[in-house]
């Protein structure tokens, strides 16, 4: 993996007990890069004849000139956060989007015709509302800084061809309210309520959630935000983001390696690192 910073890392954890499981004979090892290195680092994948590595913050966007091949999800994302070294030719995936719509399908939801409210329109908002919207949900984006929002709305209603985004501000209580009163999704994508700052919750209406609404936060420390915690005390179906982080994982894994992961391994790992 190359990140800057890496020290708060849970995938090698991950990646590393499911080599093990798998009696594999690779290693997974992340290395702090600095945003100006990404060229010469990504390079060296050729040079040390390694697998691949997972991209993070701030290296997704930044890599893409440096690839020989992106894959269709991730030129559409314009961010890459696994890349494969075949054969000295480096290709680029986003296995984000599959990370974020794998656990939610296994927990009975299916996007096809239903509202989603995403909260946030940075990178994170960005996949999930492309992966979304692809997949023929109605989505309304609300985020602090509306030009994020509006910028976001249009590169997806333009990518997919339809009008399947629209968008707010945290402000406008009544017109949020309604629109979570009628949606069946809430996502939050956003910063807001991670640890140390488990306190904050996102500024949205609370007695507007309702226990049709299936709300999955993207943050996994803590595991259960105030977010989640009010959503569960009025019976709705929460979901953390351990899964998408387990399946974006799995996802590189089955990219790099061609064997699919032990999923309850590699969470096993990320539950064990969460403790420490
Ligand atoms: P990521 O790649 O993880 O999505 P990001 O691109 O920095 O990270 O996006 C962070 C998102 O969290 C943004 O939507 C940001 O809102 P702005 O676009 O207004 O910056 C949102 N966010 C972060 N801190 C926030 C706060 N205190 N209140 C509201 N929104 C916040």
């Amino acid at each position: 993996m190359f990140g800057y910073p890496v020290e708060h890392t849970l995938s090698p954890a991950m990646h590393n007990a499911a080599i093990a499981a798998l009696g594999l004979h690779y290693v997974y090892i992340p290395f702090s890069v600095p945003p100006d290195q990404i060229g010469p680092a990504i390079r060296s994948l050729v040079a040390l004849g390694i697998i691949g590595v997972n991209l993070t913050i701030p290296h997704k966007e930044r890599v893409l000139p440096y690839l020989d091949q992106i894959a269709p999800e991730a030129q559409a994302l314009g961010a890459v956060n696994t890349v494969h070294n075949v054969e000295s030719r480096l290709i680029g995936y986003n296995t984000d989007d599959r990370g974020f719509t794998e656990p939610l399908r296994a927990a009975g939801f299916s996007p096809q015709g239903k509202r989603a409210v995403v909260l946030g329109a940075g990178g994170a908002a960005r996949a999930v509302t492309h992966r979304l919207a692809r997949d023929g949900a109605q989505i309304t984006l609300v985020n602090r800084t509306p030009e994020r929002a509006q910028a976001l709305a249009d590169e997806v209603n333009r990518s997919v061809g339809r009008e399947m985004v629209d968008w707010l501000h945290f402000a406008e209580r009544t017109r949020l309210t309604d629109v979570m009163k009628g949606a069946q999704l809430l996502v939050n994508t956003t910063s807001v309520g991670m640890s140390p700052n488990y306190q904050a919750i996102p500024p949205i209406p609370l007695d507007a959630l309702h226990p049709g609404l299936f709300v999955y936060d993207l943050i996994y420390r803590p595991q259960e935000t105030r977010l989640l915690a009010a959503a569960r005390a009025v019976g709705a179906q929460t979901l953390n983001g351990i899964a998408m982080l387990v399946h974006q994982g799995a996802a590189a894994f089955e990219i790099w390696t061609g064997t699919r992961p032990p999923l309850d391994v590699m969470e096993q790992a990320v539950l064990a690192g969460l403790e420490r």
